[in-house]
This record gives structure tokens, sequence and C-alpha cells, in this order.
């Protein structure tokens, strides 16, 4: 992990920690070929990836995966609240990537804040698992404010969690700062950028879900129940978001998640 967060670090301490990983090399291979990266030619070695890709890009998927084989003890009695939970993460990952290519952010950075930004309910569910089961079952992966009942219940948030620890293990401070205050981006004292991205993925991905087959939704005006004031933010630093353009992520997210869904399947085997 420390290979990741170091601005230092080179291509080839990267490769030499992967290499010996045969599920990581596997994960890394099989993203960089699919259509989510659009490589013309296919890469079957992870020296190539790194070439063709960039020291970024997969420094990406690795902290994606990374974070994803932390969190797999999960027994089956959980199941379905898990799958949820990672189908969420996951689309709002592909919204966030979006968003990223409409603002020349990194989408893979972004895509994999997305994918990781909702780690701290899953460390809470580890911690309080009776407590914590059931506020995630009676919320539905549904509502965006589950916030309030964690404050209440356990006097933390789950961003902040998060933040916590992929602080202890060296994340990069963009992503600790996407997914460190998705639910509050305006009380950072860096930029509230990227963490509004999240929070506006966060929020199109619960929509996504609960509007399928709505394609005549208003989408700006539903999000902007849940979030104005990240709209008047991006207003103010000329982001682009219209409702012709919310409209717009909703259908390009629809393709997204029709093309990528495979993604998931790599990252959770
Ligand atoms: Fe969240
Ligand atoms: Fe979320």
């Amino acid at each position: 992990m420390s290979i990741t967060s170091n601005p230092e670090s080179s291509a080839n301490e990267m490769m030499e920690a992967i290499l010996p990983d045969p599920s990581m090399s596997t994960t890394i291979l099989k993203i960089a070929n699919s259509a989510f990266f659009g490589l013309p030619r296919e890469v079957s070695t992870i020296e190539k990836a790194v070439m063709v890709l960039g020291f970024d890009e997969i420094k990406n998927i690795v902290l994606g995966k990374a974070v994803f084989n932390s969190f797999k003890q999960f027994n089956d009695e959980n199941k379905k609240s898990i799958d949820d939970f990672w189908a969420h993460s996951f689309t709002c990952g592909l919204a966030a990537k979006i968003l990223a290519e409409r603002i020349n952010l990194s989408p893979s950075e972004m895509f994999t804040a997305g994918l990781i930004h909702d780690i701290g309910k899953l460390a809470m569910l580890i911690t309080f698992p009776s407590n914590y089961l059931h506020l995630l079952n009676t919320s539905d992966n549904s509502t965006f404010t589950s916030c309030g009942q964690e404050l209440e219940l356990f006097s933390i948030c789950h961003d902040n969690v998060a933040h916590k620890i992929l602080n202890r293990w060296l994340f990069p401070q963009q992503l600790l700062l996407a997914v460190g205050y998705h639910h509050r981006p305006l009380e950072t004292d860096d930029s509230p950028l990227l963490p509004s991205v999240i929070q506006i993925a966060d929020i199109i991905s619960h929509i996504f879900f609960k509007s399928k087959g709505m394609s005549t939704l208003d989408h700006k005006a539903v999000m902007l129940n849940f979030c104005p004031e990240i709209f008047d933010f991006w207003q103010k630093l000329d982001l682009p978001c219209s409702s012709d353009e919310v409209n717009t992520w909703f259908k390009l997210l629809q393709e997204s998640h029709d093309r990528d869904t495979a993604i998931l399947t790599i990252f959770s085997s």
C-alpha cells in the first residue's frame, strides 16, 4: 500500500509488488483488457499494462481490489445486503467515472473513490454486527440519510470512519478527501470538488436503481431535493450541471452499466 501512496514510487516498484500476487495480476489484466479502458490491442503482461495505461490507472485498480479483498469475510447470512452494497458502490464508481470525464478529473481515480466510498459502513458492520446490520437493512441502502442514524447510534458517520481507515492504510490524499467527505463536501478545508463528485455519483446511483425504466424523469429536479448546495457549488465553478447535462449523466450511466458490469465480478472474484 505504501507504494501506491508514495508519489515518488516508480512503475517498476509497483510491478515488483504486484507480480508475486497472482490474484492481483489477473485482476489488473482482466480490467485492462475490458471495455472499461477501451484499449485497441490486448495487453498480456503487467509490464505492458503499466506501460500502456500508465502508473496512475494501475494504481487505482490495485487500490480498489485491495479494499475489496479486505472486506471479504462476511458470511452467507449477510450475503444479500453485501451484494446490494457492492452493486450500489460499483454503480457509484461508474457514475463518478462519467462525471470525472465530463469535468476533466482522473476517471480511474474517481471510479475507485466511488467503488470504495461506503466502506466505512462495512467497517461499522464488522464492529457492531447486529446493530449495524439492522440499520443497513432498514435503510435498504437506498436512503441518503444513514449518516443521521449513524451519528445518533454510534456518534460517527461512515464517511468519517472510511477517512480514518484509508488514512491508516496510507491511501493517496485525493482518495481520502473524496471518500472521507462524501456526505459533507463543504466541510473539508481542502477543495470540496472531489467529495462533491462522489456525493453526486452516490445520489445518481441511488436514483438509478429506484427509477429503472422511468426515462422521462427530470433527474436534476429529483437530485436537487438531496444536494441543492452542491449544485450551487458546481454552478459557481462553472461546471456543467444543467437539466440536460444531468439527463446525459444518467444515459451514459445506463450504457456503462450495461457494458461494464463484468468489472464488478472481476473485482469480487
Ligand atoms: Fe455514503
Ligand atoms: Fe453510498
